[in-house]
């Protein structure tokens, strides 16, 4: 079955084009090869190639009845974790939890005491469970934000109830969180030794936040699996996200050092969020890679807006555009025409956001941005299994062109050095 995935190259003309993509060719199979018989750099890191095989059905059983069994007795989960173990499920969350995700907090993705406060405040008089996801289980940012919302469980509930309303998500042996779960008794799902934080959101890591969140887990996994099949045709013409990696390449051996990534959809903030993760851990290192940012449209055109049109010519665009909206709203009528907008009428909201995406892909291209269009019908569980896995693909190909090992973030570790002097961390 074709994945609803369409990429829309037409505004990367004259800085690219097709040929110049298709020249790619050889040298893409020969890296899917690499990719695809695990021979390659971070061939330790590529659990997630096989969604089916990461996540086998009697573990998603477990973490659906896990999930259920919280939903049924508190009304929050506070999910704790950073990075890759924090974007993933967050991304999906915003984009399709509807009223759900209001039942979803998030600690441990920063260190503000402000942040942490407000949480606490927000979680004072309310029945809640905690997720803590952690694969090295060492991380500072969650290991402290765990201990403040873990006291505060235990001041609630005691420790014994405590401890029923804790999921640890970890290694299967390693790290202090695995120990912690262990002494006291918390249930625990294992983050798979060959999956990267990044890359592991239809994991055990995602899924059971995103299952407490009344979100269909099956149907990610499902779109992810369909995404996987039709992408292993190692065809740049077949394989899209291929070709979104060839691409990028050759924009980037052009001058055009950053990309954006742009929506008219608020709820797929946090989409972008974790592709700026995915592609700037996968990708910056080696004093190489494409800067990944981020847009929200049409809100950023009141401010990034200006920049992108007429600023420093070395950012290219990528839009995600969703053809069909659900959220019927449309322009009413009114009396008069006071606000000049009768030329509006009966149109509907979702009609004129995606005018305003054609409008401005066209006024960015006029401006010397060269952009390209991810289309999806819509957004539903099924269509973000097969978006996350495209995106995991074309990085894979991407940091392999690149000629870098996608799947390791030594750089992550230098601030890390310096806070922990900073604060007389023993052995620092
Ligand atoms: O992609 C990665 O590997 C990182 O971003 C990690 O996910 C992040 O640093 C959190 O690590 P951990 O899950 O070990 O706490």
């Amino acid at each position: 079955m074709p994945i609803s995935i369409a990429l829309d190259t037409n505004y990367l003309k004259p800085e690219i084009v097709p040929e110049e993509i298709n020249a790619q060719k050889p040298v893409v199979d020969f890296l899917h090869n690499v990719l695809h018989s695990r021979t390659g750099a971070g061939n330790d890191y590529l659990g997630w190639l096989e969604p089916w095989k990461m996540m086998p059905v009697g573990e998603v059983e477990r973490i659906k009845a896990a999930a259920n069994k919280l939903r049924e007795c508190t009304d929050v989960l506070v999910v704790i974790g950073i990075g890759g173990s924090y974007l993933g499920a967050r991304a999906v969350i915003e984009a399709l939890g509807a009223d759900e995700k209001e039942r979803v907090l998030f600690a441990g993705q920063n260190i503000s005491a402000a942040y942490h406060k407000e949480l606490i405040e927000k979680l004072r008089g309310r029945k809640f469970a905690i997720n803590v996801i952690s694969k090295s289980g060492t991380t500072t940012e969650p290991a402290i934000a765990f201990r403040i919302i873990r006291k505060m469980l235990e001041d609630e509930v005691g420790a014994a109830e405590a401890s029923k309303l804790i999921i640890a998500t970890t290694d299967s042996e390693k790290g202090a969180l695995r120990k912690l779960a262990c002494e006291n008794g918390y249930e625990t799902f294992t983050v798979p030794a060959d999956v990267g934080g990044r890359f592991s959101v239809l994991s055990a890591v995602g899924l059971l936040p995103i299952a407490y969140a009344g979100i269909d887990v099956n149907e990610l996994i499902s779109g992810a699996s369909a995404c996987a099949e039709v992408l292993e045709d190692s065809d740049i013409e077949a394989n899209t996200a291929y070709r979104y990696a060839a691409i990028r390449n050759r924009l980037y051996a052009k001058g055009f050092g950053i990309e954006i990534l742009a929506s008219f959809e608020p709820r797929l903030h946090y989409l972008a969020e974790w592709w700026k993760q995915l592609y700037g851990e996968s990708e910056g290192k080696q004093g190489m890679g494409i800067f990944p940012a981020s847009v929200d449209f049409t809100t950023d055109l009141h401010s990034l807006g200006q920049w992108i049109q007429q600023g420093r010519r070395v950012v290219f665009e990528t839009f995600i555009d969703v053809e069909y909206g659900e959220a019927e709203v449309v322009v009413p009528k009114a009396s008069d025409d006071g606000d000049g907008l009768s030329y509006l009428e009966g149109k509907s909201l979702h009609d004129i956001n995606r005018e305003a995406y054609k409008a401005t892909a066209l006024a960015h291209r006029e401006g010397g941005v060269p952009n390209m269009t991810l289309r999806v019908p819509r957004l539903d569980a099924r269509v973000f299994g097969e978006l996350i896995y495209f995106f995991e693909k074309a990085c894979a190909m991407s940091g392999y062109l690149m000629g870098v090992n996608p799947f390791d973030q030594p750089g992550v570790e230098a601030y890390k050095r310096h806070m922990f002097t900073l604060l007389g961390k023993p052995g620092y």
